[in-house]
C-alpha cells in the first residue's frame, strides 16, 4: 500500500440533543447540533518492514479519556474499518499504526464521545492510507464501532458530529441541515454521573413498548414544534418544547434526581428551557438561556452540584487537520 501519509490528525465535535433522544431510536424524528467541545484523534504509521506480515493492530495512548466501555476496541474497530475497505488481503510491510486521542468531550455523558473519536479516527486513518472518503462514507464505516459500544443506536449521534450544525435526523433518512433563525445561547450541565447508553436504550424500549402509542407520537409533535420554533427564531416556544420534552423523558424513566435538581436550577436562574440531553440516566443537561444570561445559568448550575459548559454551534462537523 502506498503511505500517503506517515502522521494524520483529524477532530470532530460533541453533540447535544434539542429533542427527541430515545425516541428516535424507535423512528420518531430529532433534532440534535454539533458544539464546541472537540476529540481530536492523532494516527502515526510506523515504519514499514517490507518482509513482515501486515499487522493492523493499532495500540492507543488515550489522553483526558478513560478507556470507558470498551472505547479502545471502539478505536481499533474504527481504524479497521478502514483498512478493511482497501481490501481485505493487505501487503506485507503495511505499516503498524499508533493512535492517540485526546478529547474535551466527558466520556459516557450524553455528548457523544464515542462518535468524535470513532469519525476522527476514521478520518485520520484514510489519510493515512491514501483513500478520501466523503463524509456519507464515514458516517457509513462510523456505524460498526457505535454498533460496537451503543448496540443498535439510531445514528443521530454520528450522523452530528460527522456533518456538524442543527440537524433534523429520523432514522434511515438522510439527515436534514436546518438554518435557525438566530444563535442558540446553550449551557451545557454534566452531572458528573457516568453510564452506558446501551443499557439505558434497552431499558427505554422495554419501557415504550407498555405504553401507548401517543408517547411516540407526543414526541414526534414536540419535535416539529421545536423546528417551527428555532425557524421563526422563538426561543420561548423552543424553551417550552424542551421543557415538555424533559417531562415526557421523565416519565419514561430517562432522568435522575442529579438532571432535576439541575435542570430545575436552570429554569430558576432564568432559563428558557432546560431538559436532560442524550441517553439520560446522569450524564448532562442542556438549558437555553435568554440572550446575555448565560452567565446566570451557568452559575445556577454551578450552585445545585454540576459542571457548566458554554457551548455554540460547530458549523462544520468532522475535520482533517
Ligand atoms: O447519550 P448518548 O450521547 O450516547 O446519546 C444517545 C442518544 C439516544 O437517542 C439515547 C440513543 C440513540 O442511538 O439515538
Amino acid at each position: 500500500m502506498p503511505l500517503k501519509a506517515k502522521v494524520a490528525e483529524a477532530e470532530a465535535p460533541a453533540k447535544v440533543i434539542l429533542l427527541g433522544e430515545h425516541f428516535c431510536v424507535h423512528g420518531a424524528p430529532a433534532v440534535s447540533m454539533a458544539v464546541n467541545l472537540y476529540a481530536k484523534v492523532k494516527v502515526k504509521a510506523g515504519r514499514p518492514e517490507p518482509s513482515e506480515e501486515p499487522r493492523i493492530e493499532a495500540s492507543f495512548k488515550i489522553h483526558g479519556v478513560k478507556d470507558f466501555l470498551g472505547l479502545s476496541r471502539a478505536i481499533r474497530l474504527a481504524a479497521e474499518a478502514v483498512l478493511k475497505k482497501i481490501g481485505k488481503k493487505l501487503p506485507k510491510g503495511f505499516p503498524s499504526l499508533e493512535i492517540e486521542v485526546s478529547s474535551e468531550i466527558p466520556v459516557g455523558a450524553g455528548l457523544g464521545s464515542s462518535a468524535s473519536i470513532a469519525s476522527a479516527t476514521i478520518a485520520a486513518v484514510s489519510k493515512i492510507a491514501g483513500l478520501t472518503l466523503s463524509k456519507d462514507q464515514v458516517l457509513s464505516l462510523c456505524s460498526i464501532p457505535e454498533k460496537f459500544i451503543h448496540g443498535s443506536p439510531s445514528g443521530i449521534d454520528q450522523a452530528t458530529v460527522i456533518l456538524g450544525g442543527l440537524i433534523l435526523f429520523r432514522r434511515g433518512e438522510p439527515p436534514r441541515r436546518l438554518t435557525p433563525a438566530k444563535p442558540l445561547s446553550l449551557v451545557v450541565g454534566d452531572t458528573g454521573v457516568r453510564r452506558a447508553t446501551k443499557t439505558l436504550v434497552e431499558k427505554f424500549g422495554r419501557l415504550l413498548r407498555q405504553k401507548p402509542r401517543r408517547y411516540l407520537q407526543e414526541a414526534e409533535n414536540l419535535t416539529f414544534e421545536a423546528v417551527r420554533a428555532l425557524r421563526e427564531g422563538s426561543f420561548e416556544r423552543l424553551g417550552e418544547a424542551m421543557n415538555k420534552s424533559h417531562s415526557l423523558l421523565s416519565r419514561l424513566d430517562v432522568s435522575t434526581p442529579e438532571l432535576d435538581r439541575l435542570v430545575e436550577a436552570a429554569l430558576n436562574g432564568g432559563a428558557l428551557g432546560a431538559k436532560l440531553t442524550g441517553a439520560g440516566g446522569g450524564g448532562c443537561m442542556i438549558a437555553l438561556a435568554k440572550p446575555g444570561e448565560a452567565l446566570k445559568v451557568a452559575e445556577a448550575v454551578r450552585k445545585a452540584g454540576g459542571n457548566p459548559y458554554f457551548v455554540e454551534m460547530d458549523d462544520e462537523g468532522l475535520r482533517l487537520l
